[in-house]
Order: C-alpha cells, then structure tokens, then sequence
C-alpha cells in the first residue's frame, strides 16, 4: 500500500476530494472522527492525516511515501524530497505586511514576526536589508498591533485577515500552492504506482 502524507484540515479536505476523483477513495475519511491512519486496501493506499507543516517531514524520513504540501512549507524547510507536481489548489501569496500607513525607518534593523524565519532571511539577504526576527507559531498579525514587530512575513490568501486587523500589503514575492511531493528512495522503487497518481492527480487538477 502506498503510504499518503495527507494535511488535516482546510487544504486536505481539498485535496482528499482530489484524490477522491483521481480514484483513491476512502470511505472513512468521511467519518474520520480522531482517527489519524485511514487506509483504503482496494484503492492500494494508506492516508496519514499530519499537521500541514510536518507533511514533508514524514516523507522525508520515509514514514510516508507520497505527500501533499503548501509550498510555503517546502521553502521554509527545503527537505530532500521530489516536487512532482504544482495542484493548483490553496493558492495564495508570500507577502510583508504591516499596519496600514506604516513607515520603515531604514536607518535601523527590520523587526519581522514571522512561521517563515528562513523565507524572511532569504528574501531580506537579496535586499541587504538588515533585519530582526521574531518567531511566531501563529496569530502573527498581533506582532505589528501591539508593537512587537513592525512587519510579517506571511502568506496572504483573500486579505481578510490583515483587513479584519487593519494591516495592509507591502510586498508580495512569491505565489504558493500545494505541491505532491515524493520520497527520493520510493520515487525510485514505487516508481510506476506514484508516476500513475501523478498523471491521474494531473488530470483531476487540469
Ligand atoms: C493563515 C495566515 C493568515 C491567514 C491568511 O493563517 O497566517 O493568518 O491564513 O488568510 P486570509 O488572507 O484569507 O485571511 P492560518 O489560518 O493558517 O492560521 P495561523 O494563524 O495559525 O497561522
């Protein structure tokens, strides 16, 4: 059975209806209730449902064979997997943010809070820019309302969540989406099973 790393939550509601139409059924996954493994022998797969954020580690380490991911995630983390395919679905943009009529002071360090320490270092290096940053594991645009950064660094789906805190965009550099990803060593030796739920995932996405 092929092992799929599959995120719980908003996208992988998405994209279990994907796999769903590509042929990979699996009627518990309805009434999942806590269960976390759900396997479907008739379809030959066993969906792990993981946080969004671990997906690429399971299929690093080989606990899964096949994984779906936010790119987001895969530039903050570059695990040594294979990037199969772009879905097309969970679209947003990687985005710097801050309370609406904000002035940066360019003759002190950038305070970002941000869950993308490493897309933040790496788009601030490109710019020489110094900066600081903050850490945050969620709510991120509580940093900039109550002083504790001046910018995010975050994804931006349909804006309502800056609106709804009055913070607005500066910058958006980089368009995300979910990606299926491989393990290197089952990409090799389950090479056909995951080329076919490739084509059939990107005829269920075309
Ligand atoms: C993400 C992101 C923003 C929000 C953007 O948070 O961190 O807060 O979605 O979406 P929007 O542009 O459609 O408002 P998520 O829901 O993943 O929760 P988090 O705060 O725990 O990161």
């Amino acid at each position: 059975m092929l092992n799929i790393a599959l995120p719980k939550g908003r996208l992988g509601d998405k994209v279990y209806n994907i796999l769903k139409d590509a042929g990979y059924d699996c009627p518990d996954y309805e009434n999942k209730d806590r269960l976390l493994v759900l396997e479907s022998p008739e379809n030959g797969v066993r969906y792990l449902l993981v946080k969004p954020s671990d997906v690429a580690i399971y299929v690093e380490h080989h606990a899964a064979d096949v994984g779906i991911v936010g790119k987001d995630i895969l530039l903050e983390s570059n695990p040594d997997v294979y990037e199969l395919l772009d879905l097309n679905i969970g679209k947003c943009r990687m985005a710097v943010a801050a309370p609406v009529g904000y002035e940066e002071d360019p003759d002190r360090a950038l305070r970002i809070a941000t869950k993308f320490v490493n897309v933040a270092k790496k788009h601030y290096a490109e710019k020489n820019r110094e900066i600081e940053i903050i850490k945050l594991n969620g709510s991120i645009e509580l940093a900039p309302i109550l002083g504790l950064s001046d910018v995010i660094v975050d994804i931006v789906e349909t804006g309502s969540t800056l609106k709804a805190n009055n913070l607005e965009v500066i910058e958006e550099f980089k368009d995300i989406s979910a990606r299926f990803i491989a393990n290197k060593s089952s990409f090799k030796f389950q090479n056909e099973i995951i080329t076919d739920m490739m084509n059939k995932l990107k005829e269920a996405t075309k």
